[in-house]
């Protein structure tokens, strides 16, 4: 048999960073899909390709379920991060299905770029799990699958993650997430409009250097507390469909997170490429260090302004995703 699930990936309307250290964060999926299709083996090995994401393609042929990773050298740190993820979804659903020794081939293909700030490995995460426990023939709760790729962004990103990419991307739509308590909002069909620098970084590590500064200095960590403030601001915003409220509150967002070390010079000549072209707000979303930008744009002045960003890479309109993971 061969199973495909999908999941989208997201956007930051506000929060990320703080999220990590108990904040209140609102992250929004898009129609950007990740999917992973698997088959169940004879025998008890993994082997993961993935030829249609925005890296060269790679198959990893890994060792029997009871090894620790891949018996062959993958080809980058970043698909090592990406094996990593799907590695640790189909530990998740071995163990949901309860069916240790379970042996697949998996299939990832990605319209999200990997590392881009856009839930890629939540997306991965997601609907690797989906995929793989129906494979086995059980079908689970959407809130569990959150959960369980919860575990696996917390055990790849070294303890470090919270629950907002992975709900998000389980549910679909835009989510409140604090600390452990997740819920799915009302919201507007919101003009999204994302631009992409081309780079890719490392969560884990975005996420520990705001860590060690919060350590370092009080205000630091104040920082951290004031996008709690602008999150509990911003969703009074989103209720009331306010959308130049929401755009003011995303630029004061965005110099939160530049203060937070996370922005980059790349992120920060989106960012006003995006204002500039009418965006009635506009900052980097996810980790940082690079990677992307969500604006708010009724117009799309934003896009062609970006397109002609030498930053940028891509630019486009991103639309809510409603349904979260789906089986295809
Ligand atoms: C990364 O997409 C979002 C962060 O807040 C990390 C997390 O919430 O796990 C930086």
């Amino acid at each position: 048999m061969t199973t495909t699930s999908s999941a989208p990936g997201k956007v930051y309307l506000f929060g990320e960073h703080a999220v990590v250290y108990g904040e209140p964060a609102v992250p929004c999926a898009i129609e950007r899909r990740a999917r992973v299709t698997v088959s169940e083996r004879d025998d008890d090995r993994l082997r993961v390709s993935a030829d249609a994401l925005s890296i060269d393609g790679f198959t990893v042929e890994y060792g029997n379920a009871s090894d620790d990773g891949p018996d062959v050298d993958v080809p980058t740190p970043l698909v090592e991060a990406a094996t990593g993820y799907v590695d640790e979804a189909v530990a998740q659903a071995r163990d949901a299905a309860g069916r240790p020794d379970a042996g697949f081939d998996v299939e990832i293909e990605s319209e999200i770029p990997l590392g881009a700030g856009l839930g890629s490995s939540a997306a991965v995460a997601v609907a690797g799990i989906d995929a793989a426990t129906r494979e086995l023939g059980v079908k689970l709760d959407t809130r569990e699958v959150a959960d369980r790729a919860y575990r696996v962004e917390h055990e790849v990103q070294d303890g470090q993650a919270s629950r907002a990419d992975t709900f998000c991307s389980a549910m679909g739509g835009a989510v409140r997430v604090e600390g452990d308590d997740c819920t799915t909002l009302e919201a507007p069909d919101l003009p999204f409009v994302v631009g992409y620098d081309g780079t890719s970084h490392d969560t884990g590590e975005l996420v520990s250097g705001v860590r060690a500064l919060r350590d370092e200095f009080e205000f630091a960590a104040d920082t951290v507390e004031t996008v709690g403030d602008l999150v509990r601001e911003g969703e009074r915003a989103l209720a009331d469909g306010d959308v130049e409220t929401l755009g003011r509150l995303m630029n004061f967002n965005h110099g939160l997170l530049s203060a937070l070390g996370v922005s980059a010079r790349t992120l920060d000549n989106m960012v006003w490429a995006a204002r500039d072209g009418g965006a009635v707000g506009a900052k980097l979303t996810g980790a940082g260090g690079g990677g992307s930008i969500v604006a708010l744009d009724d117009d799309g002045g934003s896009v062609t302004a970006l397109s002609l960003t030498p930053d940028c890479e891509e630019a486009f309109r991103a639309e809510l995703a409603t349904e979260g993971v789906r089986v295809e």
